[in-house]
């Protein structure tokens, strides 16, 4: 199967591709002979294709820095010619599946690795949780066991109160998606869990009394993108897919 094949099986399976997704770099005649699946195409993720004879990234968010929603000319980028440098020396295609992603499975994954049961509101995207009252600390500290997470960030009093939980997963959490954590706060939530915020977020959800738990972009995204690459995996028999994580980027002192 060539690089056009495989994304007419995609379209076939997960809709047509919204226009940041596709294929990004390489090339569509391409003949495929391993998939990596990734949250971002990151050096470490290039040399894990590399060693694995995989020559197709499928990676959820963009290839290039700065990203496709800062800068038009992003492909000029520093970072972004490092990384297509590799990728055309290692003769690499990547192709980003971003929305149909989120709306296949990423999105409701993050809840169920969490155990927050059935949502109460699901509306597009939105999502709203009740759980039985716990405090901030108590939901942060099961978040963590469920995630196996050695850290998390909270924002808001750690004896706050825990009930109505509206998920920010991704990067959701980041005033860029302002409009979206304005929506969800109007379902009344007291405590939002987020994959990735800013300080904007913080000081607007300080302000209405409303905790924070912060796991990491990557990790809220993780359960489902592992999902999907175990459902491509039985689809498409011949060709061998592999889940390379990015890890998380940052040490806490
Ligand atoms: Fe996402
Ligand atoms: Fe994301």
């Amino acid at each position: 199967m060539n690089v056009k094949e495989f994304i007419e099986f995609l379209n076939r399976w997960l809709g047509k591709f919204h226009p940041e997704e596709g294929l990004l770099y390489g090339d569509e005649k391409q003949i495929i002979k391993g998939i990596t699946v990734c949250w971002m195409v990151t050096k470490n993720v290039i040399e894990f294709s590399v060693k694995k004879g995989n020559n197709l990234i499928i990676s959820h968010e963009d290839l290039f820095f700065p990203p496709d929603y800062a800068f038009s000319a992003k492909r000029k980028g520093v970072v972004s010619r490092e990384r297509t440098s590799l990728l055309k020396k290692h003769k690499i295609s990547v192709i980003r599946i971003h929305y149909l992603a989120d709306r296949y499975c990423v999105l409701d994954d993050f809840a169920i690795a969490l155990s927050l049961g059935n949502p109460v509101i699901k509306r597009g995207f939105y999502r709203v949780y009740e759980i039985k009252e716990i405090s901030l600390q108590k939901f942060a500290s099961d978040v963590k066991k469920y995630l196996n997470l050695e850290k998390v960030r909270i924002t808001g009093s750690p004896k706050w109160k825990v009930k109505r939980i509206g998920s920010l997963w991704g990067g959701l959490g980041l005033s860029i998606n302002a409009v979206f954590i304005d929506e969800i706060l109007r379902y009344n939530v007291d405590t939002v869990i987020a994959g990735e915020v800013d300080e904007y977020t913080m000081r607007a959800m300080k302000d209405m009394d409303v905790g924070i738990v912060e796991v990491g972009h990557e990790i809220s995204e993780e359960t489902g993108l592992k999902h999907l690459a175990r459902d491509l995996r039985e689809k498409i028999k011949t060709i061998p897919v592999s889940y390379c994580p990015n890890g998380i980027p940052y040490t806490a002192f």
